[in-house]
């Protein structure tokens, strides 16, 4: 049964993505979740549920502020500035909020406010004096990330406050030697001031929470995480939270607290609830209080409390998920719930933390130009579908890093999306433009379902077929955020579906008049399969499935669980989409590469370096900060069962090797894995050995490695081989008995 048959009633859905910071751009590094997000969004309303998709801009903090006095003007006016450009960003590559706000706002002030009241008044406040650095130019205290100096371990200069980028050191700012103030140069010093402090050691916390973690509501990873850094029962790990900093701040005051400010990292997550409360108030189409109602629906009102009152929400069984990354699992898994749940609001249902993007196997770097701005790229007239396409190819529901190599990241839209999916389109679109005028070869009646007379056209619906059985698989891998997984079960049906069309040879059918009627129906059947392809794919590619429908003359958004209305008749076609030229590519990274910028910054996928500054200041909690940057260690230390699960390894026949003209180290590889065709393999492994003595042998090959278009031809997989500081190279062989295709499991 389908997942959306399951529930009869459609289920109510507030989704967040973390917010970005207002003082930097929009990267390749960001779009990942909110691509992973918006993909997530519309599968859901397309399912039919009511789903309410929220972001803001975080716009607090030490950093917004000393960035916009350097470009001399207020804070406001910078927040304003970098919120139009990250619209844009988002809208360009179609991220469809519904509705996108500021921290900065009255709604998220009131909720910041009205959350320390409980927490002050169920005693989780305290007031404590905290001893800091003074910038006493600036007249401020400096978060550590604005202090440098001289590592205490390794004695290399410069460093800043919490850690040494030369020797990994972690410490305290009051550790470093001859500090200085990276704001003014002044030399620091010491001074003491109130700071307001969330009691997370108490009781109720650590058992809410050692509660919360294990309910269900975090991967499994990042449950096992949260379980290290509460520590065993009774153990109580956690410190208390630093919630406030000292004026000059940019962001709200405390309440009955003058001159101290919540610290950014209090009302971020606060700006959830903000931006929900502003979509609460649009007006809406009906004229109603309350407002806009599920996409899609429109008219209903939505009511805040049902979403985020703790009594209200459990009773109309509403869903909260947050999309973050796994740098910040701690503000989400620890704070934000404890939060939430002393001040009377409910928890989030569940959090969905993804990994850091790498470009070409490495950190993004801005002299390497792989620190890609969302603008840049869309600037070089890139279709955003590309990019969404490769990233929905490579996600799933882990908090795995994934790589976006810009190599196979070409080759692969250009196979895929052009030379498969869209394909499918265009070569039957000439034909039945051609010679049947843009009809299909049976005219469904009014209800689309097709008339009698043609019910024994099998060649019309064998290919459909191919497309629409085991749709509950890509439904059930949407759900689960396996995207990958997705693509994998569609573009094999393209193929099946290219392969099935190749093998009626419509080219030929038109030389014979006699044959007319097959070369129609084998059209409109590539033209029905083609329709169901992008109903599956709709929510990865948005506009591509706009512009299809149109072309297919069906009604747009297509939704899930009905199968689409046959076509009667096609538009002309006009190209869906075209191919990527790997100039763009290299003008691409041209425009973002920084010759003056330093080595790489040591950020996480999802910050550039002013963002990872802001990120580190945000992190003054030494505890909070030291193990935030163990776990974006330790997460990449292991791999999971379910992550060695999803190597092919099969045992493969090599049934010739040959040299490859012009090439040094190559040889080509033609292995036999127990499928139809044979595959392909360039392997560099040609100084060690003489391919006529490999004809015949049996070894271990990655059978489902993307394809990768070398310039002797398609590379289908790899071959393994051992190697080491000693020279040699060995390929593996199975033991005797293994048959071409098994699998290594
Ligand atoms: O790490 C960041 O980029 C933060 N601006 C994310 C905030 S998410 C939420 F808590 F607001
Ligand atoms: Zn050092």
């Amino acid at each position: 049964m389908s997942i959306s048959k399951m529930s009869a009633e459609p289920r109510k859905i507030l989704v967040t993505s973390a917010l970005p910071y207002a003082n930097g751009s929009i990267h390749l590094g960001h779009l990942v979740e909110y691509i992973q997000t918006d993909i997530w969004v519309r599968f859901q309303k397309m399912r039919g549920n009511e789903v309410h998709y929220v972001c803001a801009d975080d716009t607090h903090g030490t950093p917004i502020m000393l960035r916009a006095e350097k470009e001399g003007i207020t804070p406001e006016q910078l927040i304003d500035r970098v919120w139009h450009e990250h619209k844009a960003d988002f809208d360009g590559f179609h991220v469809e909020f519904d509705h996108y706000g500021s921290t900065n706002s009255a709604e998220t002030r009131e909720y910041a406010q009205a959350i320390y009241r409980k927490l002050k008044a169920a005693g989780l406040i305290e007031v404590r004096s905290v001893e800091q650095f003074y910038d006493p130019i600036k007249n401020m205290f400096l978060p550590d990330r604005f202090i440098k100096g001289e590592c205490p371990k390794c004695g290399a200069k410069d460093q800043y406050g919490d850690n040494c980028e030369a020797c990994g050191a972690a410490y305290a700012p009051t550790e470093l030697k001859n500090p200085y103030s990276a704001v003014s140069g002044a030399k620091p010093e010491l001074r003491n001031s109130d700071h307001y402090f969330f009691k997370l050691s108490a009781d109720t916390c650590q058992k809410f929470l050692r509660e919360w973690t294990r309910s269900g509501a975090l991967q499994p990873e990042a449950a096992n995480k949260m379980q290290e850094w509460l520590g065993a029962e009774g153990e109580n790990k956690l410190t208390d939270w630093d919630i406030s900093r000292d004026a000059p701040y940019f962001g709200f005051e405390i309440p009955d607290a003058p001159g101290k400010y919540f610290y950014v990292w209090l009302d971020a997550p606060v700006g959830y609830m903000g931006s929900f409360k502003q979509l609460c108030s649009l007006p809406s189409p009906t004229g109603g209080e309350l407002a806009r109602g599920p996409a899609g629906g429109g008219g209903t009102p939505v009511d805040f409390d049902e979403f985020w009152d703790k009594q209200k929400a459990e009773r109309s069984g509403t869903e909260l998920y947050h999309f973050i990354g796994k740098d910040i699992l701690y503000f989400h898994a620890l704070f934000w719930p404890a939060m939430l749940q002393h001040a009377g609001f409910r928890t989030p249902t569940k959090l969905f933390a993804h990994g850091f993007l790498t470009v070409n196997g490495e950190k993004m770097s801005k002299s390497r130009g792989t620190f890609i701005t969302a603008e840049s790229y869309l600037k070089q007239g890139l279709n955003p579908e590309y990019l969404r396409y490769y990233y929905a190819a490579k996600l799933n529901g882990t908090m795995e890093d994934i790589d976006l190599n810009l190599e196979d990241f070409v080759a692969r839209v250009n196979s895929d999306l052009v030379g498969k999916l869209v394909n499918i389109a265009s070569r039957s679109a000439g034909f039945l433009t051609k010679y049947f005028d843009g009809y299909l070869s049976a005219w469904p009646k009014n209800d689309g379902t097709l008339a009698d007379d043609i019910l024994g056209s099998t060649t019309r619906s064998e290919l459909p077929v191919i497309v629409w059985d085991g749709s509950e698989e890509i439904e059930l891998a949407y759900e689960n955020r396996e995207y990958s997984k997705v693509i994998r079960e569609i573009m094999h049906r393209a193929d099946l579906i290219n392969q099935k069309y190749d093998s009626y040879k419509p080219w030929n059918l038109t030389k014979d008049e006699s044959q007319r009627q097959l070369l129609h129906d084998v059209c409109s059947a590539a033209i029905d399969a083609f329709a169901l392809l992008i109903y599956h794919i709709q929510p990865i590619l948005p506009e591509l499935s706009r512009q299809a429908a149109e072309f297919l003359q069906l009604p747009f958004p297509l939704q899930w669980g009905i199968k689409p209305n046959l076509t009667k008749r096609i538009q002309p076609y006009q190209h869906l989409m075209t191919r990527i030229d790997q100039k763009q590519i290299d003008a691409m990274i041209d425009s973002n590469k920084d010759s003056l910028s330093p080595s790489p910054s040591p950020a996480s996928g999802r910050g550039e370096v002013a963002q990872s500054e802001q990120r580190h200041a945000a992190h003054q909690q030494h505890t909070a900060n030291k193990e935030v940057a163990h776990a974006e260690k330790d997460f990449e230390s292991f791999i999971g069962i379910e992550d060695f699960a999803k190597i092919d390894l099969r045992v493969a026949k090599i049934v010739n090797a040959e040299h490859v003209e012009g090439a040094e180290k190559l040889l080509k590889l033609t292995l036999d894995i127990g499928e139809e065709q044979t595959r392909t393999v360039f392997a560099g492994i040609k100084s060690a050995y003489d391919p006529e003595k490999l004809k015949g042998r049996m070894t271990v090959m990655v059978a489902n490695l993307a394809p990768r278009k070398m310039k002797f031809g398609l590379s289908e997989g790899m071959v393994l081989a051992a190697s080491g500081d000693a020279s040699g190279l060995f390929i593996l062989s199975p033991d005797d008995g293994a048959q071409p295709g098994m699998r290594i499991k």
